[in-house]
Parts: C-alpha cells; structure tokens; sequence
C-alpha cells in the first residue's frame, strides 16, 4: 500500500486500533520494546500503593469475621453482619490486630470519622463491613454515605490544595474514569444541556476515548479543538495554550470545555494563566459554560488546584483512582458535582 493509502486507512481506525496495529508491523525483535512505548496512552502504572490495599484486606477479615459470628456452615456459607455492637467488635479486632500490615490506617480512618465528622460508630463499621463484604445493593446508590465524606476530604487535599471553595460537593462513584466521561456525555444529552449539533471544545492533547466519543451518531457535537501548541523559541514544546485559542470559549455558541488536566500523554497541568483566563471568560463573557474536567493525574502534580476549586459552580469533575494507587483492575472513580451548580439552574 503506498504511504498516502496507508495513511486514508489509517485515519479511518481508533487511536487504540492504530497502536495494535503499529506494533503488528514492528519487526519481531523490535516487538517488546515497541509495545512498551505504544502502550504509553494508555497510562497503566506498573507499581501498585500498598498500604490502602493492606488496610482494604484487613477490613476484609473483620467483614468475614462478621458473618461468621452470626452463621457458621462448613459449606463455606455465613450470614450478613449485624450493627448492633458492631463499634466494640471492631475496636476489639484493631487492639488484636494491631501489629497487622494496614492496622495503622485503619485505626486512623476510623478516628478520623468519628473525631473530625462525629460519625456514628455503629452506623461507621456496618457500612464498612457490609461494603467490603458486598452482601447488599449500595444503598445509597451514588455513593456511600461515609465513602461520600471521605472522599470529599480527599479531593479538597488534592484537587483543591487544602483550600475548596465554600460549600460542598455531591459525589458520584463510578466504574473508572472512563464510565465517568461515558455517563457524563449520556447525562447531560438526556438532561438537554448538550444536543446533536451543539458546540462543544476539546483541550487536546486529550485521552484518546475523549476525541471519539463525541463523534459518535448519538452525539454529533460540533467540536472545535484547542491545541496545547505553544513552543519555546528553540522549537520544544511547552504543552500550553495560545491565549487567542482559549478566547474562543468567549463565544457562548461553545456550551461546554472537556478538558484533561494534567494532560495526557504530555503530563502537563494548565498554567495558572490559561486557568485564570478561563475563569476570567467565564465570569465574563460565556457564564453557563460547562467546564467538564478529567483530573486523573492530579495527584502527581504539587499543589494542583482543578477547575472544581476554580470554578466549583461550572465543573463537572471526574477523579479515578486508578493511577496515584496504581489500582486500574479496581474501576474507582468518582464524579464531583458542586450542590450549588450551573447544570440544575439550567
Ligand atoms: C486522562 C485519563 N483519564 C482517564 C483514564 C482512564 O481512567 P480509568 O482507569 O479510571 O477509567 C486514563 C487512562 O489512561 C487517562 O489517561
């Protein structure tokens, strides 16, 4: 195939379709290597944190030894755990398992909920145990309620630099980042915020599925691409953003800004001049402009602040799990929406 005809073909496939098939066409020995650097997108860490998952599997025994309490068969099957008393039997189980890998953070959890969000311990445990155990449908659906209130903390620590904005924020957890994005576009199609037709920007570079999935029949949106192309004079890339092409959200034309922050695959955050320009045309010039941000790798960058601390009432913000505790198996992620938000006055 000539190399014009190659690249039609090419243009045609997914970017995930692509990287199969260019590493298919490396030679054989060039193979290993070539999928080590193909597969970069896709961002998998290949180390895993392992105190929260010592913590996790310590629950874990406690959760059994819940059920066990209640029904023991030597068929391997028991019962579900019970809340009354439920506070004492875990205090029990820390002072006996306190030399136990993940013991430490488990103990500070609990005290933190209960000093810091007067959290009632009976209610605190059985949620626990019947979360790590998961003998029922998650009641409530969006999240757990204690789950809920950690992870709010979290996120000011880490998205919003210890300084949130005033109010709080509703969490959503989802399967991962990437069912986030999904039932962000479903959502706010259905909830006629966004329509065949509408115009949408894109920060690009971006997560490859992020420049797909608007392109899909039951999307159609009309996307216009902001490119991180400034260079320094010496012809490297800076990864950031024209200030002509951020002017282009001043059109209200533009309903909604999907954003990945840090990038990837650059792995660069917004400078905090295109981020108060963004804020600035906001305020200014396109108020209702639906700021949709995915920031996965926050984590990594010091003293990140997203556009949910920036600008809380536009911000749909989606955070995974999935990369600071190299735990991409796992599907965790949550959507941050403010209750004081933009989406439910329109
Ligand atoms: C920017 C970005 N968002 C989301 C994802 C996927 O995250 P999740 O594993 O939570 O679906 C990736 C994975 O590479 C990513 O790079």
């Amino acid at each position: 195939m000539d190399t014009k005809n190659l690249e039609k073909k090419m243009e045609t496939i997914s970017p995930f379709e692509l990287k199969n098939q260019l590493i298919d066409m490396a030679d054989e020995s060039l193979k290993k290597t070539a999928r080590t650097m193909l597969n970069a997108g896709r961002g998998n860490p290949n180390w895993i944190a392992t105190t929260p998952r010592e913590t996790f599997f310590l629950l874990g025994q406690f959760g059994l030894e819940e059920c066990r309490r209640v029904m023991n068969l030597p068929e391997g099957i028991a019962g579900i755990p019970q809340k009354e008393g439920i506070a004492s039997r875990f205090e029990a189980f820390l002072k006996k398992n306190n030399a136990a890998h993940g013991a430490k953070l488990l103990e500070q959890t609990y005290n933190y909920l209960l000093m810091q969000h007067a959290a009632d311990p009976d209610s605190l445990v059985h949620e626990w145990a019947e979360a790590v155990i998961g003998d029922q449908y998650p009641v409530p659906d969006r999240i757990l309620h204690f789950t809920e209130i950690l992870v709010q903390d979290y996120l000011s620590q880490e998205m919003c630099d210890n300084r949130p904005p005033r109010g709080t924020f509703d969490l959503f957890a989802t399967e991962g980042g990437t069912a986030a994005m999904c039932y962000l576009f479903d959502s706010l199609q259905e909830n006629f915020l966004l329509d065949k037709g509408d115009g949408i920007a894109l920060m690009v570079p971006a997560f490859t599925p992020y420049i797909e999935i608007p392109q899909l029949s039951r999307y159609q949106f009309n996307m216009i691409e902001l490119h991180a192309d400034r260079m320094t004079d010496d012809g490297f890339h800076l990864w950031q953003y024209n200030d002509k092409d951020i002017d282009r959200l001043k059109d209200p034309a533009i309903k909604a800004l999907f954003v990945t922050n840090p990038s990837n695959p650059p792995s660069y955050a917004l400078s905090p001049e295109t981020m108060a320009r963004i804020v600035d045309i906001v305020k200014n010039d396109n108020p209702n402009l639906m700021v949709i941000t995915d920031d996965v790798y926050g984590t990594f960058s010091p003293h990140f602040r997203s556009f949910m601390a920036e600008l809380p009432h536009n911000t749909l913000c989606v955070y995974s799990f999935s990369k600071y505790f190299g735990a991409t198996g796992w599907r965790d992620a949550v959507i941050a929406l403010h209750e004081d938000n933009i989406y439910d006055k329109q």
